[in-house]
């Protein structure tokens, strides 16, 4: 080995083990900068040397291409699923079933049931060959490049005692941490929530896009080992083994020898699983020695040498006393259950979301109903069902769905395929437009400093009807609101003037366009670089930035299209707000690539892919990932894939290699 691959491999072993440090043991070893910085040398020596190229390098983990479509790929052993039981009688019943088919001494493990995805992975001479999703038990799908992005998950052992070849399975989770993160972004883009991390998972694994696995950093905890040549005949040593190769399990796992330290653990975990990072659902109980677990065999559907016991979901049983239908910035129409305060898993409950008005009709809810209200995984209570038991000879009126808008009585619309209604009076209605002003102002848009009860008085004296307005504000004016006082006037003129050096990103992403979050907004922002270029933009060309659908691209022609939002620009505009970059990050755009269509394929010298991609958008041209007869031009590097060479050539697309394609946009 020479000096270059030697630097190289101890490089990947310095990143693997600072990944392993922080991912599985939680206890970080190195700076973030640190490791960024080391990271990129690691970068540009693979990237100079691909002859050392290796799939299992730390910098591999950020996926890069689109994956186009899972394969499906068989099981070796089936992925079965487990009994479940509800009670501490059925969990004895279940011990007593064991020892009797058994007819010997054993010795149950009890672990937590984590409530994620399940995920196999294989192992080949100490290498993540593959990952397969649960699927349907006997198939899955193959989503190794998304698993690969998770950090936790070591793509290459440690040590040297696992056997050839094992199949080690899983959860795939994404910690409470990331969930509320990920809503947190995915509210402020109007997108619909995820109800829980389960159902975040699981659509997680499936994108076709590992980048986006990878930026929503999803963890995973390991529970069974499978395999010819396993290390032990105990499924406890064996997940200890698993721990010393680098996997993530879980150290709360427990050995119990009587029904009674089942029920012990079973009850510690019941309270302090709300102190865990990742959601849970209950525990599993598995007999330790393989020996066993083979002589108690398999129903049609599950092993007979385990169990679940799930944990109750919290209820509790109160009043409905009202229904408010509450309008959001976009109009929406949400309903909302105003119920007779009640305990529920440590806090207070008073309201919950009843979501819209085919789940209002599904649960036929009446006013006055005592109902039960449910705090699983998900993060706003909801009403799981009515007791109509209850319901005196007093019973209450239906609750019915409001038709008209409760703020400024406009007829509500349910778009087709919606489960939402709408109150289509953008510009009429109150709520709607305190709302978007409201977003206007807020810190990560424009920061300006006022409250929303200001908001809230200036919209009642009549004095702003837009965000434009706000820039008209004078001290008099803001004096006669009453509860204004004159230094905290000053204040918001101050923070008004201060806001005309908002960067133009920002300045998009505080127009509250539908579906143009922070993210989007700054996109936008860097390839088109002015408001004018963005306003000018037709479909193709918005379609043509990377990660950006149909849905953003209608969404934002549309708002254009609107000649009360473009005079409302104007007017920003006029006052002197930034509405392009600035000159030194718009260096290098041009037109120069108007209307063409590039593919890029292959590995390149000068510059990575990711890097060709930003100067084809910077130049008014589309990247797009698969050749098709609208290709204008295939990028093509080194190692470009023989699919693509062949439909280019069918099609007869031009193929430029890197030098010509930077003497283009020169
Ligand atoms: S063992 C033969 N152990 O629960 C079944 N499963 O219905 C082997 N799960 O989808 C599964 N935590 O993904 C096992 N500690 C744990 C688990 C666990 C969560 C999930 C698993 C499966 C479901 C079982």
């Amino acid at each position: 080995m020479n000096e270059m691959e030697q630097s190289i491999k101890r490089l990947r072993e310095i990143l693997d083990r600072a990944n392993y440090d922080y991912y599985v043991l939680s206890a970080p070893t190195m700076s973030d900068w640190e490791f960024d910085e080391r990271m990129k040398i690691l970068q540009s020596l693979e990237e100079k040397h691909p002859e050392y190229a290796d799939p299992n390098s730390p910098t591999r983990r950020v996926g890069s291409d689109l994956t186009k479509e899972f394969e499906q790929v068989a099981h070796i052993y089936p992925m079965l699923s487990l009994g479940n039981t509800y009670s501490a009688e059925e969990v004895r019943d279940f011990y007593d079933r064991v020892s009797r088919a058994l007819n010997e001494p054993f010795t149950l493990v009890a672990e937590l049931k984590y409530d994620g995805t399940s995920i196999s992975l294989i192992y080949e001479r100490g290498k993540l060959a593959r990952a397969i999703t649960r699927g349907d038990g006997t198939r899955g799908d193959d989503v190794t490049a998304n698993v690969r992005t998770i950090r936790s998950i070591p793509l290459k052992l440690r040590g040297n005692s696992f056997p050839e070849m094992f199949e080690i399975r899983g959860e795939v989770l994404l910690p409470w941490a990331e969930f509320d993160r990920i809503n947190r972004e995915r509210e402020e883009q109007e997108e619909a929530l995820f109800a829980n991390p389960r159902n975040a998972v699981s659509g997680t694994l499936k994108q076709l896009n590992p980048q986006i696995v990878a930026s929503r950093r999803p963890d995973a905890y390991f529970y069974s080992l499978l395999g010819e040549d396993l290390p032990s005949e105990e499924h406890y040593r064996n997940l200890e083994a698993a721990r010393e190769w680098g996997f993530k399990v879980p150290d709360v796992i427990r050995k119990c020898s009587s029904p009674e330290d089942v029920l012990d653990y079973i009850n510690y975990w019941d309270v302090h699983r709300h102190e865990l990072p990742v959601a849970t659902d209950g525990i599993v109980l598995k007999v330790n020695s393989l020996r066993q677990q083979r002589n108690l065999g398999f129903t049609a559907k599950s092993p007979r040498w385990a169990i679940a016991y799930k944990f109750q979901a919290e209820q509790a049983e109160t009043r409905l006393n009202s229904v408010s239908f509450q309008v959001g910035r976009t109009g929406a129409v949400t309903p909302v259950a105003n119920l007779e305060p009640v305990l529920l898993a440590g806090t207070t409950v008073k309201r919950a979301s009843l979501h819209n008005a085919d789940i209002i009709r599904k649960l036929d809810l009446h006013y006055g109903d005592l109902v039960q209200v449910e705090k699983g995984g998900e993060i706003i209570p909801k009403i799981v069902g009515v007791n109509t038991e209850a319901r005196s000879f007093m019973q209450g009126d239906e609750v019915r769905f409001v038709h008209a808008c409760p703020e400024c009585n406009t007829p509500l619309v349910r778009p087709e395929g919606e489960a939402a209604h709408y109150c289509p009076n953008e510009t009429g209605c109150p709520p709607q437009i305190k709302g978007r002003i409201e977003h206007f102002v807020t810190r990560r848009a424009m920061n300006i400093n006022i409250g929303p009860e200001t908001v809230e008085d200036l919209y009642n004296a009549g004095l702003i009807r837009n965000a434009a307005d706000l820039y008209t504000l004078r001290i008099q004016g803001l004096l006669t609101l009453e509860r204004q006082g004159e230094k905290s006037a000053r204040n918001l003129l101050e923070s008004l003037r201060k806001s005309r050096e908002v960067p133009f990103d920002r300045v998009l992403y505080a127009l509250g366009i539908r579906f143009v979050g922070e993210t989007v907004a700054r996109k936008l922002a860097s390839v088109f670089g002015s408001m004018e270029r963005l306003m000018g933009a037709d479909y193709d060309a918005l379609i043509g930035v990377d990660e950006i659908g149909e849905r953003i691209a209608r969404s934002v022609l549309d708002y254009f299209a609107d000649g009360k939002n473009r005079e409302t620009v104007r007017r920003l505009s006029e006052e002197g707000l930034q509405m392009s970059m600035p000159e030194d990050m718009l260096a290098g755009q041009s037109d120069t690539l108007k209307g063409l269509t590039i593919v890029i394929s292959g590995t390149f010298a000068k510059h990575s892919r990711d890097e060709y991609k930003a100067m084809i958008e910077r130049n008014g041209g589309k990247n797009s990932g698969s050749v098709s007869a609208k290709t204008d031009y295939i990028l093509a590097g080194e190692n470009m894939g023989p699919a693509k060479l062949e439909k280019a050539a069918k099609l007869g697309v031009k193929i430029i290699d890197e030098e010509q394609f930077l003497r283009m946009i020169e």
